[in-house]
């Protein structure tokens, strides 16, 4: 089986949690992109479902296929969220961002009752930090933003190059926020929440790519089939 076929069974897992009547976050990416084809399959056999979008790549996707959206403007909170991941920890701590959404996906995540990560198998690991850790930041002040983020990873006892992410033409990626990304290649983070606090604290930081405390259950896909792990 190949990998996108592993994202699409995770995606038609976490459809059956689905129900009449619910707002649903639709996260970013390939195998949330899975999710929404799925589910825009379910609403045009009758399901009826709000999704509010990550990015404006999902909200296009999601219109194409045919599901209503709405903000969080107009709904108190979600009933659910759907979404990848880069890295999974056994505390179902998440590394996001590697699509350049967390932070729409982080709101949106904290806006809902519950969220459901998919995932192949690949994306769960024992420790949090082989994928570069992006951060969200504005281009204003870069370089002070950069150094105060150099000494929250020594206070946190990582360190690593600090890229700032280009697209495909070359061209500084800018995030539907306006803002720029940071990629930070640090190896193991032993200790994500304080982390997370640390970035969290840094002026001109917008939004980090941790995800603690977040998810509820993970969907993984493997080579031996479909195993859930909740948070507890
Ligand atoms: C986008 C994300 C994605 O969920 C993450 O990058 C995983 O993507 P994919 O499903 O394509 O592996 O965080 O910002």
């Amino acid at each position: 089986m190949t990998m996108d076929e592993l994202k699409r069974q995770a995606a038609a897992r976490a459809l059956e949690q689905v129900r009449d009547g619910m707002t649903v976050g639709l996260g970013t990416g390939s195998t949330a992109k899975h999710f929404v084809e799925l589910l825009g399959e379910r609403v045009k056999a009758g399901l009826q479902v709000t999704g509010v979008p990550t990015s404006e790549v999902t909200r296009a996707d999601a219109l194409r296929c045919g599901i209503a959206l709405t903000t969080l403007d107009e709904v108190d909170r979600l009933d659910l969220t759907v979404d990848g991941a880069d890295e999974i920890d056994h505390a179902l701590n998440l590394i996001k961002g590697g699509g350049g959404a967390l932070l729409r996906e982080k709101i949106v995540a904290a806006a809902s009752d519950r969220m459901i990560v998919i995932a192949d198998e690949s994306k769960w690991v024992d420790a949090l930090g082989r994928f570069p850790l992006p951060v969200e930041v504005m281009p204003f002040g870069l370089a002070a933003t950069r150094r105060a983020m150099a000494t929250a990873f020594a206070e946190s006892g990582v360190s690593g190059q600090m890229v700032l992410r280009k697209d495909s033409g070359g061209h500084v990626f800018v995030t539907d926020g306006g803002h720029w990304i940071v990629d930070a290649h640090l190896g193991r983070i032993e200790d994500v929440p304080h982390l997370a606090a640390l970035l969290s604290a840094v002026p001109g930081v917008v939004e980090h790519g941790l995800f603690v405390g977040l998810a509820s259950a993970a969907v993984l896909a493997g080579a031996q089939g479909i195993r859930i792990v909740e948070r507890h």
